[in-house]
């Protein structure tokens, strides 16, 4: 018998964090509302959220309405927040961070993460001329990192994480830190193991959390590559979801959270939202599990080249450390 499903993950400060949560990247501000609502209606306990997809203020509606409601206490939902790559600086963290708490109508986040390693001039939403960039030698992020640890010594968040980063500059990171990043967030599905990745972040005690678990389809058309291939049409995937009686998308949060990540399936619909809770239920045998690690092509749906193309002073080698 396998253990079953955890549900929970103690986090290296000793918060406990959901290991299922609700993605809110291209949730469109009018859908995102009822899908947060839904969620939180169907069990879902963690909600992942940042300031760059713009739609931080309907989710508070969301919340709000829960609450209000007695659905669910602020105490019991885990609030996942991003700073956004123009708010690097120091002194402009605390300000970002504010300005989401205010969005989403709460008085402290239980997670902010720095979104990227990459940073922008204030009030640069996506750079489009080498001046709109920061590079990291102007504005390091142990620089960042410290404005964040003073934001956990505020109140404001009760853990501090990161995403994007790769397991050279996770390690460096922790080691110069007063408050350890807890989380790292970053791509990780089928497609896009990062084995390398997950051992060397468990090595720190960092948890992963993984981002377009599903292989976010619904991106922009400037993301995506003709060729590239669907992950939830994978004949293997599909099999394995038969054999359960569920479908590839149950199977992809399955394996996530029995390889010991957190997973933040996006979905506005309610069907798929209470779907991929259910998935918690399902346990994949061990000869399952070694059939998708057999799936991993190295395949990056979030790519990054939006940071290196044309005047950018980053480099993709140097994003993803590979
Ligand atoms: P929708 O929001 O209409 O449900 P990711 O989490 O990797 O970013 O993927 C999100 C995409 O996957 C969205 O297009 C979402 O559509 C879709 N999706 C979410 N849950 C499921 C599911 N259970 N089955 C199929 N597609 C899903």
């Amino acid at each position: 018998m396998l253990a079953p499903m955890p549900k929970t993950k103690t986090l290296s400060d000793g918060n406990v964090m959901p290991t299922l949560g609700l993605g809110t990247w291209k949730s469109r501000p009018g859908e995102v509302k009822a899908a947060v609502h839904a969620a939180l209606r169907a069990g879902y306990r963690h909600i992942d959220c940042a300031w760059i997809y713009g739609n931080e203020a309907e989710v508070g509606d969301g919340l709000r309405a829960a609450f209000d409601e007695g659905l669910v206490t602020r105490d019991e939902v885990w609030i996942t927040s991003k700073l956004w790559n123009d708010a690097h600086r120091p002194e402009h963290v605390e300000e970002a961070c504010r300005d989401s708490l205010t969005k989403l109508g709460l008085e402290r986040l239980d997670l902010y993460l720095v979104h990227w390693p990459v940073a922008h001039t204030r009030g640069t939403m996506m750079p489009e001329t080498r001046g709109d960039f920061v590079t990291l030698d102007e504005v390091p992020l142990a620089e960042t990192w410290g404005a964040m640890e003073r934001l956990v010594d505020a109140g404001l968040a009760r853990s501090v994480g990161v995403s994007n980063l790769d397991a050279k500059r996770l390690a460096a990171l922790s080691e110069g830190a007063r408050i350890r990043p807890t989380v790292n967030q970053v791509e990780l599905h089928p497609y896009l193991q990062q084995p390398a990745l997950l051992e060397a972040a468990t090595a720190l005690d960092v948890a992963l959390t993984a981002y377009s678990p599903l292989g976010s389809r619904d991106r922009a058309a400037s993301m995506k590559a003709d060729d590239e291939p669907v992950l939830l049409e994978d004949a293997t995937l599909a099999a394995i979801a038969e054999a359960h009686g569920a479908t590839p998308a149950q199977v992809c949060i399955a394996w996530a959270i029995q390889r010991g990540t957190i997973v933040i399936p996006k979905s506005v619909n309610e069907g798929r939202i209470r779907q991929n809770l259910e998935a918690t239920q399902l346990t994949l045998s061990a000869d399952e599990m070694a059939r998708v690690a057999q799936l991993d092509r190295h395949r990056r749906y979030v790519d990054g080249t939006f940071w290196t193309d044309g005047e950018s002073p980053y480099s993709l080698a140097e994003l993803w450390g590979e």
